[in-house]
């Protein structure tokens, strides 16, 4: 009789009907909802939940997020032990497979991603007829989308070895647009990939290297831009994931779903963050006009950037991790006077009741703008790094929703409520 428990009853007043709707894993179907008629003509109740905050769009296996207590997992592993003891290839592969590679599936994996890192020739022309100073997000969500053009192969979504080649070559490929998009802004020429150098290393020698015959990232940063990779790589049904699932839900090739991540990683609610914290350091300038600056957030004149997430009520883990990175790369590259200005923030951030109250606390993005800036990036470029990791994430959602017998095409319903049956007013009349 336990069983008989895990369900809900409602009672429909305007009929008195009584219905038993199941209640698995914690949830309802909005579907049970539509039994519920007055009358046989009918359409029965629909759910209403804008922006989809309290609706689950899929059973998924990849990343566990408890935002009550400050955990993230991917695929059972938390995030910190990920960033100490794998790489963000290694992470990459264990959010497409599920488990973590054995030494060999890992080379071959890193040696499948290290021979796709070229593009073809005629996309470096696509991007040089960008204008001179185009948006590197702009630049890289159409390249990305270009991509299904080189490979029309890939619009065969049931065909294993196509979805495995598509994943590779997203994963490959990313930095290299990125490092173009990049080398365009500036107008130099670009760089090709360097196989010799590591993931995190040949992104670096794209980006900057100059007349060098080989060049040579610094270990230290190596390490560190693949931590910050890591820390990016997935963060379940977000923005850009939600838009990756339900465009790709259509049938469409891989490379089209996954430029529509990059399109709403673009936007600035969501990947656009980190840029927005390194404008407020610079206008709260020193660290005596930290005590102003939080009394304009409370008299809400001000937003305190890179604080603050709709899931975690509680540190974000990825915060605390990114927050040892800083300083790992700070050594490399020399101290930066914003990294005290946002550490004494911090500090009288979590010292005060009104943001503790709201458990306000900083997200991922209240650091990862020191690191970009400390690696000399423009700002334009920061959300380009985030999505350079997220591809894994994109293409590790895009391949769970192919293979999942549950997913339709994604369709939201609608509450209408213009005008009908109106007569039509001819022009000269209206
Ligand atoms: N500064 C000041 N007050 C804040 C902030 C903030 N950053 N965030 C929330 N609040 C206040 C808000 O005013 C509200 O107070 P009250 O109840 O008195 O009206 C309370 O805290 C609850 O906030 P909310 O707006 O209901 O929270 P939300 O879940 O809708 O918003 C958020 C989440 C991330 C949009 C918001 O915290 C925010 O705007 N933060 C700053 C932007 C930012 O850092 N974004 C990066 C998110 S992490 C990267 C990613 O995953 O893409």
């Amino acid at each position: 009789m336990a069983d008989s428990k895990e369900s809900l009853s409602v009672t429909d007043n305007r009929t008195g009907e009584t219905y038993e709707v199941p209640i698995e894993q914690g949830t309802v179907k909005a579907m049970a909802f539509r039994d519920m008629k007055v009358d046989e003509d009918d359409f029965g109740l629909m759910t209403y939940d804008p922006a989809f905050t309290n609706t689950a769009n899929c059973r998924s296996t990849i990343t566990y997020i408890d935002g009550e207590n400050g955990v993230l997992e991917h695929r059972g592993y938390t995030i910190e032990d990920l960033c100490e003891h794998a790489t963000y290839l290694e992470v990459a592969y264990l959010l497409i497979y599920g488990e973590l590679p054995k030494q060999d599936e890992l080379d071959e994996w890193v040696h499948e991603i290290t021979i796709h890192t070229f593009v073809h020739e005629n996309l470096k022309e696509f991007l040089g007829g960008f204008r001179y100073d185009a948006h590197p997000m702009g630049m890289l969500q159409s390249s990305v989308g270009a991509l299904s053009t080189f490979y029309p192969g890939a619009k065969n979504i049931d065909d294993d070895r196509e979805r495995f080649l598509a994943t590779i070559r997203l994963i490959a490929k990313m930095p290299t647009l990125a490092a173009f998009a990049y080398r365009h802004n500036l107008g130099l020429p670009y760089n090709y990939p360097d196989n010799d150098l590591s993931y995190p290393g040949n992104f670096l020698s794209m980006m900057f290297k100059m007349t060098e015959a080989k060049y040579e990232p610094d270990p230290r940063l190596e390490k560190a831009l693949d931590v910050l990779w890591i820390l990016h790589a997935d963060h379940e049904q977000n923005c850009s994931t939600a838009a990756v699932r339900a465009v790709g839900s259509s049938e469409v090739d891989p490379y089209s779903a996954v430029a529509a991540g990059v399109a709403a990683l673009y936007g600035p609610l969501h990947g656009g963050a980190n840029e927005a914290v390194l404008k407020m350091l610079d206008r709260i300038e020193t660290v005596e006009n930290i005590p102003d600056f939080l009394q304009g957030v409370k008299d809400r004149k001000e937003r305190l950037m890179g604080f603050g997430h709709r899931v975690y009520k509680n540190y974000d883990p990825r915060a605390r991790v990114i927050k040892k990175n800083v300083e790992e790369v700070l050594e490399v590259t020399g101290k930066s006077p914003k990294l005290e200005i946002a550490t004494e923030l911090e500090k009288h951030a979590l010292d005060d009741d009104y943001f503790t109250e709201r458990k306000l606390y900083p997200n991922v993005d209240f650091y990862s703008g020191l690191i970009y800036e400390a690696l000399s990036l423009p700002t334009d470029m920061f959300t380009v790094m985030f999505a350079i990791p997220r591809t894994s994430g994109w293409m590790s959602q895009w391949l769970e929703m192919v293979k999942d017998e549950e997913t339709k095409i994604a369709r939201p319903r609608q509450i209408y409520t213009g005008e009908r049956a109106r007569d039509f007013v001819p022009i000269a009349d209206r």
